[in-house]
């Protein structure tokens, strides 16, 4: 029935950031289009049948609510390490894109992470010597996260090169299909260490939150080769074979360079928890409906979006997801159930999420950032740059250059790397 792609016209593509954005958006617009109407179908088409998978999920989800039930699928660590998750809960898992693993950690040797991560910023004069914010990344979503651009600290280390971590990313990316067109995509039973910061809001904080949003990219997802063959089921008139599991084309191609960026291909984002969270203290929320990325991708062609516009989608910010331009998915926002210390929270990567606010927060609010992200010619490439960082203690180059650690002591070294650190990174 459709048409083979072969014949279809060529898009447009931008492998570094166009110079003229603006122009850029209205011809890749233009071509994309085109490209619809030549498989046969309608921009108007081709959405609809997304609309109406992504409503599914959304009805589902109230429903869910309604009955009292948990929307975020929870899964026990010790499950994870048997092999005995259930099927139910992996097909929930695979439906709603995101998860709690609870016992991912005991609460003791993450409350000893917590109080370690203390004593080493408090040992080095972090508060003294903080210069504030060093991006301003967040700018758009309004917020100011509570954020310490740490990365070296022995207790997050520890919890990136540990056999339960490793386990748990392996599990995740698993849920992914890291094989296809004769290509090994990615692997999915080894990770590549990414280095991120850690986040503690004390009790008593009021915080704004962080607006819904999405983290895969911001025009480039649009825009570079790599991506539009990703994206391809969307634009090529075969929408309905669109899967937000194939990791087909996204391992290895270029982004757009934005102040903070993730160099690396993730399957999930994460963290780890270092405090008790109830789910009212200002927690993360989800959209959780992995497809709603085709949602997003497809909203910025349908006729009501000015032609040099993509939904407020520009580089250097993050990717908004908003009532303006995406009220279905705003009904289904969801946050996690409350969490303890050591249970750890699952995103895909393409899921729009964001931060409740909360005013006069209850207990802690500590995490400590650790994604899945399996080893793969980009992340392959980005542990280079990993390797050299954890040697001189400088901030990793995905982030601001803050560079607090480079004096300070007792930074993790690379003399202290366990087997699956040393693999991490490449060593
Ligand atoms: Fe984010």
């Amino acid at each position: 029935m459709s048409v083979p792609t072969a014949v279809l016209p060529a898009l447009p593509h931008w492998e570094t950031t166009p110079d003229d954005l603006r122009a850029a958006v209205r011809e890749v617009k233009a071509a994309l289009r085109a490209r619809i109407a030549a498989s046969g179908r309608t921009v108007e088409e081709v959405f609809a049948v997304i609309e109406e998978r992504v409503a599914a999920q959304v009805a589902d989800i109230a429903a869910e609510a309604e009955r009292g039930e948990p929307v975020w699928p929870v899964i026990d660590y010790a499950d994870i390490a048997a092999g005995t998750v259930s099927p139910e809960l992996l097909a929930k898992l695979q439906r709603r894109g995101c998860a709690v693993i609870r016992g991912h950690f005991p609460r003791e040797q993450a409350l000893e992470w917590d109080a370690a991560i203390v004593d080493y910023v408090e040992r080095n004069r972090f508060f003294e010597t903080y210069r504030g914010p060093g991006d301003d990344f967040f700018g758009t979503v309004g917020s100011k996260p509570e954020i310490y651009p740490i990365y070296w600290s022995p207790a997050q280390m520890q919890a990136r090169q540990s056999e339960r971590m490793a386990r748990v990313q392996a599990f995740l990316n698993g849920r992914w299909r890291h094989e296809s067109e004769g290509v090994t995509w990615f692997e999915p039973d080894r990770d590549c260490l990414y280095p991120d910061r850690i986040r503690r809001r004390p009790p008593g904080a009021d915080s704004a939150g962080l607006g819904t949003h999405l983290d895969p990219g911001t025009l480039d997802l649009w825009m570079t080769r790599a991506n539009q063959a990703a994206f391809r089921h969307l634009f090529d008139g075969t929408v309905e074979q669109y899967d937000p599991w194939d990791a087909a084309h996204r391992t290895a191609g270029p982004q757009y360079p934005g102040s903070t960026m993730t160099s690396v291909f993730r399957t999930f984002q994460g963290w780890t928890a270092l405090s008790d969270m109830d789910h009212d203290q200002g927690v993360l929320h989800t959209v959780p409906i992995p497809e709603a990325m085709a949602y997003l991708m497809l909203r910025p062609l349908l006729a009501d979006v000015p032609e040099d516009d993509m939904c407020g989608v520009t580089v250097g910010k993050v990717f908004p997801a908003n009532e303006q331009w995406h009220p279905l998915l705003m009904n289904a926002v969801t946050g996690i159930p409350d969490v303890r210390a050591g249970d750890s929270v699952w995103w895909h990567c393409d899921m729009v999420h964001g931060v409740a606010p909360v005013t006069d927060q209850k207990g802690w609010g500590n995490v400590m950032y650790i994604p899945a992200a399996p080893w793969c010619p980009r992340n392959a490439d980005y542990a280079v740059q990993v390797r050299e960082a954890l040697r001189s203690g400088a901030s990793p180059s995905d982030f601001p250059a803050e560079h607090y650690e480079r004096t300070w002591d007792g930074r993790f070294g690379v003399d202290d790397l366990s087997a699956v650190g040393r693999r991490g990174l490449g060593l």
